[in-house]
Formats: structure tokens, C-alpha cells, sequence
């Protein structure tokens, strides 16, 4: 089967082809510069950017891949959850194309996508579904933060999620009051490095509550009346990469206990990551560390799968249509506030 899938859910435009659960090309056109000088994503100005985009991303991921778009077999995109107008370009262009061709169209939530990245290895990148094993999983970027239960493929329980603030949000948000530019995780990321996580106190929220949610306001808080008491920290590089790497702790501290906690409580062998954030380093490092304590396996999305693409809702639409799952009517509205089933 081969199969063009689109993703417009932010801020990254992304078109896939998959076939037989390798990804023959995945090309994306990620709108930060766009956004930067707003301090965060438009909406309207996202959709727009989608617009020009989408056409000649197609193109290239179709010539890529080699295969002309008469040869596909089906189209799928994301269909929530997300920005309205983002969805809406990336659906009804998915919905037309596949009308046009006379070939199934199949909607994909955009989450559970992000629970088979982490399957997605290799150059060609290939899915190796063979290898599955029951999980838990990490979703962690700038829109979401969830914990889920894969039990089988396809078959998932949303465990927990953030109550106000995602992971990234609190990397962005905390990062901007330190003056660094939209989107500042990765600007932490490489400040904390040469920082000392131990400098300074910050609360790990929701870390011992017995659940499996994520609360991220209170710490962007507590760094916001820090930075009011002690204003000479940020002037000062090696006080200001201290504090990145303080702020950055109590996230990752947080991330990594829930998600190992969860893994023991429900028996699983495995513990996946996916999502913006799993670019972060110090995740990387103490995820695979706690895992290796608790003997459990880690697989994390390769870094250029850890933010939104098209790909990773390739194999997933590819992978439910392979299971008789119905396709999805050409007609068939966006979902921008699809919950996780
Ligand atoms: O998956 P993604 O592209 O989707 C969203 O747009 O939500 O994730 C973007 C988020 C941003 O919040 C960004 O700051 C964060 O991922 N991020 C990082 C790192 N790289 C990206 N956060 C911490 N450390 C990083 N290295
Ligand atoms: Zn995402």
C-alpha cells in the first residue's frame, strides 16, 4: 500500500509517503521564523503558511518518493487535535486529493500518531511494528503533555495529561522570562548544559501525587517571583545557565518520575517518547537512565521524529487500513478538540 499523508495541526507543515511501512520521503517546513517575532504560534498566520506550503511539499515528497500521485492507494491526514484553520488546510487538501483520485481518505488524531514514532527507525526510515512490545508512552511537546498506556497496537488508554501548562510551554514560557527568543527550549537546552541543576530550589509539581497528571503553571510561577527576588541571576552567564539548568531539572525530574512510576504501577517492559521535548537532552539522558535502573526498555523517537511530521501519521493511517479500519468521509469536519479515546 502506498499512501500520501499530510500533517497541519501547528506550526510544521509535513507531507509524507509511506509504503509497507517504510517512509519513502517526509519533507517539513517548520514555521518557527514566522512565529518568533510573536513570541509564540498565529494562529491565522499558521493556516496561511500552510496554504503556500502544502502544494510544493507535496510535490517534493511525490518526487522524492518517486511515485506519481496517480499511484497512490490512499490519503490520510491529521484531523484534530490542533489549531482550526492549521487542520483545516492539511484536511480538506488530503479529503480533495483523495476524492480526485477515487482512493479511501483516512483521518488520523495526532496523538495517538506520536505513540508509534518512537517504532519509526532506520535510514530509510522503516516501522518496525514487529518489534512492539506493550508501553508506556511519553508525549511530550509545545501543544501536549500525555501519558498512555499502549497495551496492544492500536489499542491505547490515555493515562494522564497536563492540567494547565504542556512541557514545552513551560520550556518557552520560563526561557522567554530569561529573555531568550520563541521557541527557548532548545536555547535552555544548551544553557543548562554547562549549568548546575542543584543551583536553585524549583518545585516538582504533581511529582508525588498519586496520578498521572502534569501540572506546569506553578513552576513557570515560582521561576517568575525568582527572577523578581533575585534580578542580578540573569545578568550573570554562569547564574543564568544555573538557572536553566535548575528550571530544566524540575521538568525533566517531573517527566521522567511520572512516566517511570506509571511503567512500574502498570507492569509494562517498555517505556517510549515522543514529541518536541524528547529532543531535550537531559530527558534523553535520565529517561534512559531511570529506565536502565528499572530494567525496562526505552525507545525514543529519532530526533527528526520528536517534532510533528507527516510520517509518523503515514504509518499509523497505513497501519489502520492494513487492520480493516473504515476510512474516514470525504466530507468529514476537523476535530480541533479531538479527545484521546
Ligand atoms: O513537537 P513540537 O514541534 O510541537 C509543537 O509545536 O508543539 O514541539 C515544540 C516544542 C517547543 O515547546 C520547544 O521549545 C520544545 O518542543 N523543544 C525543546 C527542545 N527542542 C524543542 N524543549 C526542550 N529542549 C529541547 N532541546
Ligand atoms: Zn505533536
Amino acid at each position: 500500500m502506498t499512501l500520501l499523508a499530510i500533517e497541519t495541526s501547528c506550526d510544521e507543515t509535513s507531507v509524507a509517503v509511506v509504503q509497507a511501512g517504510c517512509v519513502r520521503a517526509n519533507v517539513v517546513s517548520s514555521q518557527i521564523a514566522l512565529h518568533a517575532e510573536y513570541g509564540g504560534v498565529v494562529p491565522e498566520l499558521a493556516a496561511r503558511a500552510h496554504l503556500q506550503n502544502l502544494p510544493p511539499l507535496a510535490r517534493t515528497a511525490l518526487r522524492e518518493a518517486g511515485i506519481s500521485a496517480a499511484a497512490l492507494d490512499a490519503v490520510a491526514a491529521t484531523r484534530g487535535p490542533g489549531l482550526p484553520n492549521a487542520l483545516m488546510v492539511g484536511l480538506k487538501a488530503a479529503q480533495g486529493l483523495a476524492f480526485a483520485l477515487r482512493k479511501p481518505f483516512i483521518g488520523i488524531h495526532h496523538h495517538e500518531a506520536h505513540l508509534y514514532s518512537p517504532w519509526i527507525r532506520g535510514n530509510p526510515p522503516v516501522a518496525d511494528f514487529a518489534a512492539f512490545e506493550p508501553n508506556v508512552s511519553l508525549i511530550v511537546s509545545g501543544g501536549h503533555t500525555l501519558l498512555v498506556h499502549v497495551e496492544a497496537e492500536l489499542k491505547h488508554r490515555v493515562l494522564g495529561s497536563t492540567l494547565d501548562d504542556a512541557a514545552g510551554e513551560c520550556f518557552d514560557k520560563t526561557g522567554k522570562l530569561l529573555g531568550l527568543p520563541y521557541p527557548a527550549g532548545p536555547d535552555m537546552d544548551r544553557l543548562a548544559e554547562a549549568g548546575n541543576p542543584a543551583a536553585f530550589a524549583f518545585p516538582r509539581p504533581l511529582l508525588h501525587e498519586p496520578n498521572d497528571d502534569f501540572s506546569f503553571s506553578g513552576l513557570k510561577t515560582a521561576v517568575r517571583y525568582f527572577l523578581r527576588d533575585h534580578p542580578q541571576v540573569p545578568q550573570d552567564p554562569a547564574q543564568r545557565r544555573d538557572l536553566c539548568a535548575s528550571v530544566q531539572a524540575a521538568i525533566v525530574d517531573v517527566l521522567v518520575g511520572k512516566t517511570l512510576r506509571a511503567a512500574r504501577r502498570i507492569g509494562v517492559r517498555c517505556v517510549t517518547a515522543s514529541g518536541g521535548v524528547t529532543c531535550n537532552r537531559a530527558l534523553r539522558r535520565d529517561l534512559a537512565a531511570a529506565c536502565a535502573r528499572a530494567g525496562l526498555t526505552l525507545r525514543l523517537a529519532e530526533r527528526a521524529l520528536c517534532t510533528d511530521n507527516a510520517a509518523m501519521i503515514g504509518i499509523l493511517a497505513e497501519r489502520k487500513l492494513r487492520a480493516g479500519h473504515p476510512a474516514t468521509d470525504y466530507d468529514a469536519d476537523i476535530e480541533p478538540g479531538w479527545p484521546m479515546a
